[in-house]
């Protein structure tokens, strides 16, 4: 590619010529016929376009539903966008194995968000303390307005505190803020108080008189929210008679089946390489529906991550104990999100989400998304201490290979058939691809 200034000027059509210009002749024609991919209704394309810069076109991703959760004894059919087989049948078919067997369970622990007003400051550390109790009042007062709204929907600011960080870092200190944003993930919301609070803190620190002038020097590095919120936290789970699992493939027994997922749980809280494919696995549930709903699955993973290493070690999230022939399965995740405001209220897709969820708010947001988490977390393991993995997920990674091959509709259906008592690999559609080509 050529180098250019001005290319967010230029209007979608001269993007995408100047994108084929630079090509070669055979990538020319998919880039210039990319407008196949543009929605056929102009004013939803524009919606689309608007969501980011340099729009030239939409990716598409499918967009599941996962039927028959049972969710604190209330029934859902749960939205999923996800671009891996197999995840959506997994969460449908671990919904209907609980289904019949209490279902999930779940509650919200705690809805705190935080956020950090970073700044240095070379004077006296205890001369800070003190006048941060002096100045704390009008710091909370200077937002006064910002929050009201949130007040009146029963959330603000919950805690203002100053932290001394001078110890891994010189002269380094944070004000560390505390919300509650109700049902909005409130980005913009603690963003705008924090940046209100530092200007202040500055002003505050600069004029005061009874910090010789050397003092009243203070640097604020940034004000942002941390999207780090181990409490912002909730809690899902299932359980029921070992004897109540029932056989698995293989005529494994429900004892045995027990004992293997514990362990295999057991081994992703102790090995780190177990850890974050057990973790992914996780993740692909739980970003199916923060996709689906407008929400921000990489704020979510990254903090699900460090919260899973929280004690100095990265760990499986979720927890699986056996005690009086209980067979229980639990996760608890931190989940910070919203259902009004951002994404959520502009996708249409999004809009459609929240309509098939029955209009959640946030709190039962966050307990569907942790079921759906154990949900597919609880399926993969399911088919790993089992019949292994590949199994199941070959069987529905089957039509990929076959569009990879450019069937038609008619090798589909016999290889559907084919495949039905043979186990799927690459290797093995090819070969049936060849086989069936040069029969005819
Ligand atoms: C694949 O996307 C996810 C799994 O690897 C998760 C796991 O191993 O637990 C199947």
């Amino acid at each position: 590619m050529e180098k250019i200034s001005g290319f967010s000027k230029l209007n979608k059509e001269e993007k995408i010529d100047w994108l084929a210009k630079n090509l070669s002749k055979e990538d020319q024609a998919d880039v210039l016929n990319i407008s196949k991919f543009w929605h056929k209704d102009p004013e939803t394309q524009k919606l689309f376009d608007e969501f980011s810069e340099n729009t030239i076109s939409n990716y598409y991703i499918p967009f599941g539903v996962a039927p028959n959760f049972s969710i604190n004894n209330k029934i859902y059919t749960v939205p999923m966008v996800i671009e891996e087989s197999s995840v959506v049948a997994a969460s449908a078919k671990s919904a209907k194995f609980w289904l019949s067997r209490g279902g999930f369970k779940t509650k919200v622990i705690s809805t705190t968000k935080k956020g950090q007003v970073h700044f240095l400051w070379k004077g006296d550390k205890q001369k800070l303390v003190d006048y941060f109790s002096i100045i704390k009042s009008q710091l909370l007062l200077v937002v006064k307005d910002i929050v009201a709204n949130m007040e009146k929907r029963g959330g603000g600011i919950k805690d203002l505190c100053l932290v001394d960080k001078t110890d891994v870092l010189e002269n380094y200190y944070q004000l560390d803020v505390a919300f509650e944003t109700c049902n909005a993930m409130g980005a913009n919301f603690i963003n705008t108080v924090l940046e209100a609070m530092g200007q202040e803190l500055k002003k505050c620190v600069t004029e005061n008189t009874a910090f010789d002038p050397a003092h009243r020097e203070i640097e604020i590095v940034m004000c942002i929210l941390s999207n780090y919120t181990p409490e912002c936290l909730v809690q899902a789970y299932v359980e029921c008679p070992i004897s109540e699992l029932g056989e698995f493939a293989g005529g494994m027994s429900a004892r045995d089946f027990a004992f293997r997922f514990e362990r295999a749980v057991k081994i992703a809280k102790i090995d780190v390489n177990r850890a974050v494919t057990h973790n992914k696995g996780i993740y692909n549930g739980i970003d199916a529906v923060i996709m689906a709903t407008g929400n921000d699955f990489r704020a979510i993973e990254a903090c699900g991550h460090a919260y899973a290493a929280r004690d100095g070690r990265y760990r499986g999230l979720s927890s699986c104990t056996i005690k009086d022939d209980i067979f229980r399965f639990e996760l608890t995740v931190p989940l910070a999100l919203g259902t009004v405001g951002g994404l959520t209220s502009l996708h249409p897709m999004s809009k459609i989400s929240l309509k098939l969820l029955g209009h959640p708010d946030a709190k039962s947001l966050m307990e569907i998304v942790a079921c759906v988490g154990l949900a597919q977390n609880f399926g993969a393991l399911r088919s790993l201490v089992t019949t292994g993995i590949q199994q199941g997920h070959m069987k529905m990674h089957l039509l990929n290979i076959l569009n990879q091959f450019d069937a038609t509709e008619s090798e589909i259906k016999a290889a559907k058939e084919y495949f039905k008592t043979t186990t799927v690999s690459h290797q093995a559609v090819r070969l049936f691809i060849e086989r069936t080509r040069n029969l005819q």
